[in-house]
C-alpha cells in the first residue's frame, strides 16, 4: 500500500515519514506509547478527548539497513517499507513485529455451495480477502488476548475473530457471533515476552482476527477511516491499562446509591404496579436502591413523554418513592416518533436536527413507536438539545437515565451506509458514526443531567465505543435466562473491565427465556459482585423478581443483597482507586496474576478489587466446584478457615452458597445491612481483618456531588503487620462527617476503638 520508505523527519515526539505512495508518522506519547499513523488527519477521535501533547520524550531517531530506527528508553522501534513496525524493549527484545509474510485466506466456497448452505438457512458472512486497512502483526509465542468490549465467548480472545460493529441481535449470544452491542477496538496481549496493548482508533467498521485464519499472525483492519492506532508497553496488565484509560479516560466516581441493588422488568406498567413492586422489596427486606421505568411509561413509546393513563402524576410518585428509598430510573431511546404535534418531533424537523438520506430527506425507519428519526448526535447542537431535554426527567425526580437501542437498532433494516450524519462540522454518513452512536448520545445525557441535576450523572448505556466510560455505565444488552449466558456472563464482565468499562452488568437471571429458581439464585450469587447489580427481563418472560420462586429463593437472594450492601464501602473504594488508575472493579484472574499460568483461561473465577475471589456456581444441578487459588494464603469467607494458594480443591457449594475467598493481609470496609444507601447514618466503620500483611485506602465523601474534586473528602489508611498490629490514620479530611468509631472483626473476635479525634491509633489484635 505505502511501498518503499523514502525519508524522514524528526519534529520533536514526532516523526514523519514520506514513502512511495503516501505518508505517515509515529508519535511518541511517553517511553511506552506510541501512535502510528496514516490518513486523513481531519478526523477527530471520539474516544481521544483531551490533548495527546505530552512532555518531550527523549528519542533516537536514525536510519539502519532494514529501516528507521526510533528508541525511546524503553522501547525500540523499527519502521520499514509498507510502514510495518516492529516494536522492541530497549535491550532488544521483540515484544511485537509485524507479520510479513501473505494472508492464508480461510476456506474457499463457490458461489453455488454458500446458495446450498443458504438454503438450509446457514448464515454465511462474507469475509473480505483484502482490506484497505490491514495490520498483521506477527503471534509468536503463548500470546493471549484481552478487552475487545462485549464479545461473546471466553476469556482469552485468541483463535478468534470479531468485527466491531454496534449490533442488536436478540439471538441467544454464542460463541460464534461476531459482533454485539459495543465496539471498542482495544485489546490487551499477555506474551512471554512482555505485555502490550493496542487500540485501533477508528469508528469505521473493523475486523479483529485474533489467530483464527491462522496460527501464525492476527489482524485487525478496516476499509474505510485512518491507519490510526496506539501501542501501549508494559510490564503487566494493570500498567497497560493505566496507560490506555489515561487516554481514552476513566469512569468518574459513581452516586454511591447506585451501587445498590436495582429491580426492573420490560415493564413496570402503571403507577400501582411500581409502587407494589417498591412495597414488597420493602415489606420482603430486600436491599433495593432503584427501580427502572422500562418503555411502558411513555406515551406511546414517544420519548420524553409519560403516559397520564398509566402514570397521572409521576411528580407525586416518584416523590413518595424517594422518601422510601427509591430512586427511579427511565428509559430513553433516540428513535423520535413521527408525529405531527409532538414537539419534540416537530422542533427536531424544524432545526433540521434529525439525519437525513443522501438525497436531503429526513430519514425514516422504525423502533418501538413506528416510524421513527434519528438525532443527528454526531452534531454538537443536537447533543446539547438533547442534553437539556434531560432537565423533563430531572424535574419529575428521575435520578438516572437508561440509554437503550442507541447501535441504533431499527426494525426495517440497517439504516444504509449512505445516510447522512454529522461528525462536529463535517458532513459525513453513517458508515463512519454508527459505532459511536451510543455513545454520542451517552455523552449527551450525561451532559445534560450533570446540567440539570448537578449530581454526578447516572446513565446506563448499551452501545459503547472506547471512552464511553466517561460517561456512562453499561449493562451486556439482550441475554437469556440460560445456564451458558451466566457462564458467559463472568469472562464478558471481565473482558470489558480489561476494555477500560468498569461500571458494568448482565440482566441478573437474563433478559430473555425463562429463568429457573435455581437459575435466579445462582446468577444473584454471581451478579451480586458485578458493579451494576440489576435484575431485569423480558416482556414475555416468566417473573423474575427475588420473591416468585417462594421462601427458600426469596432468603438466599435477600442474603446476597444483603452482602452486597455491606460491601459498598469496598466498592466505592474501587471505584475511587479506578478513577485515579483504570484499574476496574471485576477483574479475571490473570489481571493480578499473569505469572501464573492457569489464570490466563480463568473463565468461571473473578476477583473483587484485589482482596476477594468468587468461585460462583455456574452450573445446573451442581452442588461442588473445583475452586483454584493463586500464590499466597487466603480464607474461606464463610468459614474463615485459611488455605494456602497455588491449588486447586473441591469445595461444597449447596445453593446457598458462593464460595468466595478472601486474601490473607486483607482489610475490608464494610457497613451494616441496610434496605438503601442512605438509609442509616453510619459514623461506624466495620474492618474484617484477614490476618497477614495490607494496607487498605478507604474513602468517604458525600457520595453524591462533585464535591470530592475539590477536597471534599475523608481517606483513611488502615493497615495490619504480620505480628497483629494494626494502625489506623485519617491521611486527608475534607469531608464533614468522619468516623466516629472503628469496629475491627478478627479471628471470630471484635474489639471497637474510639476514632472521634481521628488521632492514630496503633493497637494489637492478636
Ligand atoms: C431492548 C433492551 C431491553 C428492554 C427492551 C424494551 O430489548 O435491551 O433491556 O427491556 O428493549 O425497552
Amino acid at each position: 500500500m505505502l511501498g518503499k520508505l523514502l525519508d524522514f523527519e524528526q519534529k520533536g515526539n514526532q516523526i514523519c515519514f514520506r514513502f512511495e505512495n503516501g505518508k505517515a508518522k509515529i508519535t511518541a506519547l511517553t517511553d511506552s506509547v506510541f501512535r502510528i499513523f496514516s490518513g486523513n488527519s481531519t478526523i477527530r477521535s471520539k474516544a481521544v478527548e483531551k490533548s495527546t501533547d505530552r512532555k518531550p520524550v527523549e528519542l533516537k531517531v536514525y536510519r539502519e539497513k532494514d529501516g528507521v530506527r526510533i528508541s525511546s528508553r524503553r522501547l525500540s522501534l523499527l519502521v520499514g517499507d509498507e510502514f510495518a513496525v516492529d516494536f522492541y524493549w530497549a535491550d532488544g527484545r521483540p515484544l511485537c513485529r509485524e507479520y510479513r509474510g501473505k494472508r492464508t485466506y480461510l476456506q474457499e466456497m463457490e458461489k453455488e455451495e454458500r446458495e446450498l448452505m443458504a438454503g438450509e438457512g446457514h448464515f454465511l458472512a462474507e469475509e473480505k480477502r483484502t482490506h484497505r486497512i490491514e495490520v498483521l502483526k506477527a503471534i509468536e509465542g503463548d500470546e493471549c488476548f484481552y478487552g475487545l468490549g462485549d464479545k461473546t465467548g471466553f476469556l482469552n480472545k485468541r483463535f478468534y475473530a470479531y468485527d466491531m460493529w454496534n449490533t442488536d441481535n436478540p439471538d441467544p449470544h454464542v460463541d460464534s457471533f461476531r459482533a454485539l452491542y459495543k465496539s471498542i477496538p482495544f485489546f490487551m496481549a499477555r506474551t512471554d515476552r512482555g505485555d502490550y496493548g493496542i487500540f485501533f482508533d477508528t469508528t469505521y467498521k473493523s475486523v479483529f482476527d485474533m489467530g483464527k485464519e491462522s496460527p501464525d499472525y492476527y489482524y485487525f483492519a478496516a476499509d474505510a477511516g485512518n491507519l490510526d492506532y496506539y501501542f501501549f508497553a508494559g510490564n503487566s496488565l494493570p500498567e497497560i491499562l493505566t496507560a490506555y484509560t489515561d487516554l481514552t479516560g476513566r469512569a468518574p466516581l459513581p452516586q454511591i446509591w447506585s451501587l445498590g441493588y436495582h429491580q426492573s422488568r420490560w415493564s413496570y406498567k402503571t403507577e400501582e404496579e411500581v409502587r407494589f413492586i417498591g412495597d414488597t422489596l420493602r415489606k420482603l427486606r430486600i436491599p433495593c436502591d432503584s427501580i427502572h421505568l422500562d418503555i411502558d411509561y411513555m406515551e406511546r413509546y414517544k420519548v420524553f413523554t409519560w403516559n397520564r393513563e398509566r402514570f397521572p402524576d409521576p411528580k407525586k410518585m416518584l416523590s413518595d418513592l424517594k422518601n422510601e428509598g427509591f430512586k427511579i430510573v427511565t428509559i430513553i431511546d433516540p428513535g423520535v416518533k413521527v408525529e405531527k404535534g409532538y414537539p419534540l418531533y416537530e422542533e427536531g424537523m424544524e432545526k433540521g436536527y434529525f439525519v437525513v438520506s443522501p438525497s436531503g430527506e429526513t430519514y425514516v425507519n422504525a423502533v418501538w413507536p413506528g416510524d421513527a428519526v434519528f438525532p443527528d448526535f454526531g452534531n454538537p447542537a443536537v447533543r446539547n438539545w438533547w442534553a437539556r431535554q434531560q432537565k423533563t426527567l430531572t424535574d419529575m425526580g428521575v435520578r438516572g437515565v437508561w440509554n437503550d437501542m442507541n447501535e441504533p437498532a431499527t426494525f426495517r433494516g440497517e439504516i444504509p451506509e449512505d445516510v447522512v450524519f454529522s461528525d462536529e462540522e463535517q458532513k459525513t454518513d453513517h458508515a463512519r458514526m454508527h459505532n459511536v452512536y451510543g455513545h454520542l448520545m451517552a455523552k449527551a445525557t450525561y451532559e445534560g443531567l450533570k446540567e440539570a441535576d448537578g449530581r454526578r450523572p447516572f446513565v446506563i448505556t448499551r452501545a459503547c465505543y472506547a471512552g464511553t466510560q466517561k460517561y456512562s455505565t453499561a449493562w451486556t444488552g439482550d441475554n437469556h435466562s440460560i445456564w451458558a449466558h451466566l457462564q458467559m456472563a463472568v469472562p464478558q464482565l471481565c473482558n470489558l473491565s480489561l476494555s477500560g468499562m468498569p461500571f458494568v452488568g448482565t440482566d441478573i437471571a437474563g433478559f430473555g427465556s425463562d429463568a429457573t429458581p435455581e437459575l435466579l439464585v445462582r446468577w444473584v450469587e454471581t451478579g451480586c459482585f458485578s458493579p451494576l447489580f440489576r435484575n431485569h427481563c423480558c416482556l414475555s418472560a416468566v417473573r423474575q423478581e427475588p420473591w416468585v420462586f417462594g421462601k427458600e429463593v426469596l432468603d438466599i437472594y435477600r442474603s446476597f443483597v444483603e452482602l452486597r450492601y455491606t460491601l459498598i464501602p469496598y466498592y466505592y473504594d474501587l471505584f475511587w482507586e479506578e478513577e485515579h488508575t483504570g484499574w476496574p472493579i471485576l477483574r479475571p484472574l490473570v489481571f493480578q496474576y499473569e505469572d501464573d499460568p492457569e489464570t490466563w483461561e480463568m473463565n468461571d473465577q473473578f476477583l473483587i478489587g484485589d482482596r476477594i475471589l468468587a468461585a460462583p456456581v455456574l452450573q445446573q444441578g451442581v452442588r461442588r466446584r473445583m475452586v483454584y487459588l493463586p500464590e499466597g494464603v487466603w480464607y474461606d469467607f464463610w468459614t474463615g478457615e485459611a488455605v494456602s494458594g497455588k491449588k486447586a480443591f473441591l469445595r461444597d457449594a449447596p445453593l446457598d452458597t458462593c464460595p468466595l475467598y478472601v486474601k490473607a493481609g486483607s482489610i475490608l470496609p464494610r457497613w451494616p445491612v441496610q434496605q438503601y444507601v442512605g438509609e442509616k447514618e453510619i459514623r461506624e466503620l466495620i474492618l474484617d481483618v484477614y490476618p497477614g500483611e495490607g494496607e487498605c485506602f478507604h474513602y468517604q465523601d458525600d457520595g453524591e456531588t462533585f464535591a470530592y474534586r475539590e477536597g471534599g473528602y475523608n481517606q483513611y489508611r488502615f493497615r495490619i503487620h504480620p505480628d497483629g498490629e494494626f494502625e489506623a490514620e485519617l491521611l486527608h479530611r475534607g469531608y464533614a462527617a468522619p468516623y466516629e468509631t472503628l469496629l475491627i472483626r478478627c479471628r471470630g473476635e471484635e474489639t471497637r476503638m474510639s476514632f472521634k479525634d481521628c488521632q492514630k491509633i496503633n493497637r494489637k489484635l492478636w
